[in-house]
């Protein structure tokens, strides 16, 4: 067998199945659109199930690719075997409702003798058990002997993902890899767990959708759908063990042994973790480029959970400091040539990756320690299995991955408690959900629209017109397609042929305005794209009724829409400014532009500057008065590329691509963009930016505002200033600074002229006291109660009179609002004399139903009952004449 390279048989693939007339397209992103059953891509036909439920019409019925794939059902089963990957490649070849079985068959089997030039007495197949119509294709068309051809049933031949879905029947061919990967048993033959028999194609024929329930319903068209494992594939012909051994994969393989100074096969444990780190590494690279970040949640969270898992595995392997930088590279420079969108985002990615990768081991060295502590513990007390509620804390509290937890456990023998753990973490997802609230309705996977006919298509005129008329095709409730629609009847939705309402996309809102007909007026609320090239408006019908069929004035909200232009251009302008501001690192990460402002994330790694953040706002600005014509143009994607048009991360295009240029020559920026535009930068007429944050790891947020934005916003400054100046009196507003700065001087003036009043009236209030002292034996005692006078100042004011007053006990009561305390002071002769400050202020403070002591030259104690002080210091004379000798 002739061995060939993995990025070969990608092509050869792809080559054979366009002279068969299919269109070979480029490979999805790894984010799926419209598809809330799924995070992630996880196979060829994923991306393409509207084409097989006939819901959208397919570019052409013949398709071909090679699809970037995740699987992550058992991440924890990554690494231990070699069989494993989380990431791979899917190449697929596909037939809407054109060809069936036969030609799936025919070429399935062509490409591996006449390309892969497999002996044919290597190769097996299998058919499902009720499939006659493709057994006999095998057998009678192909030739294979009965006895190469398994029946099977539905767990191996029958092909369905999820709970829904388009699913069918299928066939897969299997290769002979030779004894030496066989078990040796007697019966092992295809369909044995061994590496013998290795299947690599899975042919399915694709009749039938399954629904949540369970049942499945026919499809209206025939498909063909298949798969096959790029890597799995690659590993076949290149004689290797696994995909560990193929080509692309062995040189990122080698990478991670040669920054950990080991050998692959040398030990097993080291193994595990070596691939661990090669697949996973694939993985977040992939993930990076396009566009996911790592987070807490969903697709964000495998991503972070595959890298940390890298990260830890590098630990183990004795790798110190950051490591991941330098495998991407290999994965780049293996994987560039099909997926260019890894060398485009190559800076972005590696700083991403680098950062989360940081803050991880950050995490982890606290993680540990606790985890450690834990650890310790459980080991003192004989347990070994940790409680729930410490993982959650763990996983939840201090970010350290559950599943990192549970690994770390096991290798001590020790466990985690799984189902307190479950509990907690259900509660915890309950409180989400609630907090997320209800999912928006035109979001969701199947929807009313899907009740219109799938070639009924909605033509944006918008770019040119805010206006035009046009018939009311449909009108929908939430649930229901019905005939008319009236006032006070609540919302409904409006579908036509035609329509001025830009449908909510890139970031740009959906359009507002109203619809009226003969017989009623609706004001328009959003606007919105449902499904396969519909648009719905949103309304509210106003005055009378309107119904289906009826002709209809569609016109958009023209102070509005201009709004939304402007701030959707200064976010082009923007992306610009931020990129020769604080580099290329920049990408666009999300927007939302809307009449009243513009929020642009942006990849970037650290808070901006006032310094950045003002050179931005300038440039912006300086864009904007160099009034730039604003230009619109339809080309091929790849000139669109030369010319160095920004696109958005993990985004699909076209062959044509409309591209929005603003400048002449050396445009301030050219970007990918379907939205609406002014012509001429000089309409945005002023920039400001209100407002930058943080959105998640290595993404910003700047919210701004533009032309009437800004005006809105100095006037409030404007009118807050003017206050300012009424409430201090000044008839010039722009002598605001000067007068703050003179009245902060005053105030502090006042503050220490205030203090020294107060040390004087305190002093003369001590005098006052000395002057009523009582004589006991030669120990003077005083008392007194004093208002509005803090704990801290009573205390200083008993520490004076000990210092100085050598014969005197002083109780002084100080009363601070609803609060009272007690002090006691005795001097040094007193307290030879037998005065015991503690025990005299426990004692007065009892009679008042408080407690307290302490020292005994100086103590506190609490007052009960300040209604009772007058009555308690009238005492003190007798209780102290009780101390004294
Ligand atoms: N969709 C089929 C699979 O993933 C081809 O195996």
């Amino acid at each position: 067998m002739k061995w060939m390279g993995l990025n070969e048989l990608r092509e050869l693939y792809l080559k054979f199945f366009e002279s068969k007339e299919h269109l070979c397209i480029k490979s999805f992103p790894l984010v799926p659109r419209n598809d809330n059953s799924l995070l992630l891509i996880n196979a060829g036909m994923a991306p393409l199930k509207p084409y097989f439920t006939g819901q959208e019409e397919p570019p052409k019925r013949r398709m071909a690719d090679c699809q970037k794939c995740i699987r992550t059902g058992d991440i924890e089963n990554v690494g231990k075997t070699a069989r494993h990957g989380t990431f791979f490649e899917m190449l697929g070849n596909w037939s809407f409702g054109d060809y069936f079985k036969e030609e799936a068959i025919k070429w399935a089997w062509e490409f591996c003798i006449d390309v892969l030039k497999l002996p044919e007495e290597r190769l097996f197949v299998s058919v499902y058990e009720e499939d006659d119509e493709a057994e006999m294709i095998w057998h009678e068309k192909i030739g294979l002997p009965m006895e190469k051809i398994f029946r099977m049933g539905k767990e191996d031949n029958f092909w369905e993902a999820g709970i829904d879905g388009p699913c069918g029947p299928c066939s897969e061919i299997y290769f002979d890899r030779g004894e030496e990967y066989g078990c040796g048993k007697p019966d092992c033959t295809v369909g044995c767990d061994c590496d013998r028999y290795m299947e690599f194609w899975n042919l399915v024929f694709t009749q039938f959708e399954r629904h949540e329930d369970g049942t499945y319903t026919p499809l209206e068209q025939k498909n063909i759908d298949t798969g096959m494992g790029l890597e799995r594939l690659a590993a076949m012909m290149q004689d290797v063990k696994s995909i560990f051994d193929v080509d692309t994969i062995k040189a990122i393989r080698d990478h991670v042994c040669q920054i950990a100074d080991c050998q692959y096969g040398e030990s097993d444990k080291k193994d595990i973790s070596i691939r661990v780190i090669t697949d996973h590494i694939r993985s977040v690279t992939f993930m990076a480029s396009d566009g996911i970040l790592p987070s807490n949640e969903g697709r964000g969270y495998v991503m972070r959970r595959l890298l940390r898992r890298a990260v830890r595995h590098g630990k183990l392997l004795g790798i110190n400091g950051l490591f991941l930088k330098d495998i991407v590279k290999t994965v780049v420079d293996n994987s560039k040539g099909e997926y260019t969108e890894l060398e485009e985002k190559y800076d972005y990615i590696v700083k991403l990756l680098t950062t989360e990768e940081e803050n991880f081991n950050k995490t982890i060295d606290r993680g540990m320690k606790i985890l450690d502590d834990y650890i310790d513990q459980m080991q003192k007390n004989g347990e070994n299995v940790l409680d729930g509620e410490a993982c959650f804390k763990l996983s939840d509290t201090y970010g350290f991955p559950i599943d990192l937890t549970r690994e770390i456990l096991e290798e001590k023998g020790l466990s985690v408690d799984e189902e307190a753990f479950e509990k907690a973490m259900n509660e915890q997802r309950e409180k989400a959900r609630v907090a997320r609230g209800g999912s928006k309705y035109m979001g969701a996977d199947e929807t009313v629209f899907h009740k219109i006919d799938r070639d009924f298509h909605t033509e944006f005129v918008g770019y040119e017109t805010l206006e035009c008329d046009c018939e009311i095709s449909f009108i929908a409730t939430e649930d229901e397609l019905v005939e008319n629609a009236g006032c006070g009847e609540g919302e409904f939705y409006i579908v036509s042929s035609k329509t001025p309402f830009y449908a909510e996309s890139g970031g740009q809102v959906g359009d507002i305005g109203e619809i009226t007909t003969a017989s009623g007026k609706c004001v328009v609320l959003d606007t919105q794209k449902v499904v396969a090239g519909k648009v719905a408006h949103k309304i509210k019908v106003v005055e009378g009724g309107i119904s289906v069929g009826q002709q209809a004035h569609f016109a958009v909200d023209k102070k509005n829409r201009k709004a939304v232009m402007r701030n959707h251009s200064c976010a082009h302008l923007l992306q610009s400014a931020l990129r020769e501001v604080l580099g290329e690192h920049v990408h666009q990460a999300g927007q939302l532009v809307d009449a009243n402002r513009l929020r642009f994330d942006f990849s970037h790694f650290n808070a901006m500057t006032p310094e950045e953040l003002i050179r931005v706002e300038m440039l912006v600005n300086k864009y904007i008065f160099e009034a730039l014509d604003v230009t619109v143009k339809e080309m091929p994607i790849d000139e669109a590329k030369k010319l160095g048009a920004m696109a958005l991360f993990g985004e699909k295009y076209g062959d044509t691509v409309r591209v929005v240029t603003m400048g002449d020559e050396e445009p301030a920026s050219i970007e990918f963009c379907g939205g609406t535009h002014v012509d001429n930068t000089s309409k945005i007429a002023l920039f400001k930016i209100v407002n930058e944050s943080s959105v998640a790891s290595g993404v910003r947020r700047i919210e701004a505002v533009t032309g009437t934005g800004v005006m809105n916003m100095l006037k409030e400054h404007i009118d807050m200033t003017r206050k300012a100046a009424e409430v201090l009196k000044l008839g010039n507003p722009a002598e605001l600074v000067k007068r703050c700065i003179a009245l902060m001087g005053e105030i502090k003036l006042l503050e220490k002229e205030r203090d020294s009043l107060q040390t004087e009236i305190s002093n003369m209030k001590t005098q006052a006291i000395f002057d009523s002292a009582v004589d006991i034996n030669g120990v003077k005692v005083v008392t007194a109660m004093l208002t509005n006078i803090r704990p801290d100042m009573l205390r200083k004011m008993g520490d004076e009179i000990k210092a100085k007053q050598d014969d005197f006990v002083a109780v002084i009561a100080g009363v601070n609002g609803e609060k009272a305390n007690l002090l006691a002071v005795a001097g040094k002769n007193a307290v030879a004399k037998g005065a015991h400050a503690g025990k005299i202020a426990g004692k007065v403070a009892a009679l008042t139903g408080g407690k307290g002591g302490g020292r005994p030259d100086s103590a506190m104690a609490g007052v009960g009952d300040k209604f009772k002080i007058d009555e308690a210091l009238d005492k003190v004379t007798e209780i102290v004449a009780e101390f004294i000798k």
